[in-house]
């Protein structure tokens, strides 16, 4: 028995020099000093040996389990230490110069339109304006029918439109992509009793040819302020000291009449070209005003959609074209470029 322990002995330490790294080393202690191991088999066999040979083998196997222990504990700082010369000599070699200036993050930024608009928003907001959303998927109650242009009204070329009809076992609803923020003047009146002062920023789509001035989707802000005694001098009043704050003092307006629908009266307002200063050139068609906006009062009828009693309440309404509003304060002389994607044209916001 005691040459047994000492033929272990002699195993383990030989195994143990050849023992490179901690893996090994693990499963060097689970061979030699584990459960399974000759050693812990002489251990746990001592109590069926006769007593004076149970003394020696005892003494002798604890002796064994001690040394191989201590020298398990010795190699493991061995290698330990070995990893951390490694280690320094790794970061000897491979130096990493933390003083060295970091390579740039490019910075992302808002695009022209969304600049613009929360611009204009924040102006109505400091008027009172209150800034709501709504849907670009629209029924044509809400775009046209609701507005005074019923199914076979002439006006509704005014607004050339994408269809996208929804179909169910009832048959074909038409609905649409909207072509302008208006439809949200009777879903906001609908829910709402007044006063009622909101701005609508939102993207409006038209099934039409693109040029300078003219895209197929574009935003536009709706505003609608309905009270007692609301007349044309305030609409007139907002939108001069809405462009006054865009544009500067000196900048000239035009009030036109016009005509849509769900307003009466209707007019337009427009502001000096910025290209030509007002003498006329491509960009205002030779005009020198460029068109921003539409505008009018609440027409009668569009309020008693809504159950207001226009004996009682009046209102006006305005839809402002947002990328014709960059395209002034920016000198941006085709509005195609919004769209285009192209880096040079927007990195310059
Ligand atoms: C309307 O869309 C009306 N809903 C505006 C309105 C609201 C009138 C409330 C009365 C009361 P219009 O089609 O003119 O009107 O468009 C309004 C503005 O949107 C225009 O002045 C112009 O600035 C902009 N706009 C219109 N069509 C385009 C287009 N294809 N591309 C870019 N901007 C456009």
């Amino acid at each position: 028995m005691l040459q047994n322990l000492d033929r272990t002995k002699s195993t383990a330490i030989e195994e143990l020099n050849s023992v490179s790294d901690l893996k090994a080393l693990e499963d060097w202690r689970v061979r030699h000093l584990g459960k399974k191991s000759a050693l812990t088999t002489i251990l746990r066999g001592l109590a069926k040996l006769p007593l004076d040979e149970r003394k020696a083998v005892g003494a002798r196997a604890n002796e064994t389990r001690a040394l191989l222990e201590s020298l398990q504990g010795e190699k493991k700082e061995a290698l330990r230490q070995r990893a951390y010369l490694d280690l320094e000599g790794r970061l000897t070699v491979e130096k990493l110069d933390v003083t060295l200036p970091g390579r740039p993050v490019s910075l992302g930024r808002h695009h022209p339109t969304t600049q613009m608009l929360r611009e204009i928003c924040g102006i109505f907001a400091a008027l009172g304006f209150q800034v709501v959303e709504g849907p670009d998927v629209e029924w044509d109650y809400y775009n046209f029918e609701a507005l005074n242009i019923p199914a076979d009204h002439p006006a509704r070329d005014m607004w050339a439109t994408f269809w996208v009809d929804y179909e169910t076992e009832d048959g074909r609803h038409p609905m649409l992509l909207r072509t302008h923020t208006s439809p949200m003047q009777i879903r906001v009146m609908e829910k709402t009793r007044p006063p009622v002062r909101v701005v609508v920023p939102g993207m409006c789509y038209r099934y039409e040819a693109t040029d300078a001035t003219h895209e197929s989707m574009f935003y536009q802000i709706e505003g609608l302020a309905v009270d007692e005694t609301i007349t044309l001098a305030d609409l007139k009043g907002t939108l001069f000291a809405f462009a006054k704050r865009l544009f500067g003092e000196e900048r000239r307006v035009r009030f036109r009449c016009d005509y849509f629908p769900f307003v009466e009266p209707g007019v337009e307002m427009a502001i000096d070209c910025f290209a030509c200063g007002g003498a006329g050139c491509r960009l205002c068609s030779g005009t020198g005003w460029i068109e921003i906006l539409g505008a009018g009062m609440v027409h009668p009828d569009v309020l008693r959609r809504v159950d207001y009693d226009p004996d009682v309440y009046t209102g006006f309404a305005f839809g402002i074209g947002v990328e014709r509003m960059a395209m002034l304060r920016y000198g941006i002389e085709d509005i195609r470029l919004f769209y285009s994607n192209d880096l040079r044209f927007l990195r310059q916001f």
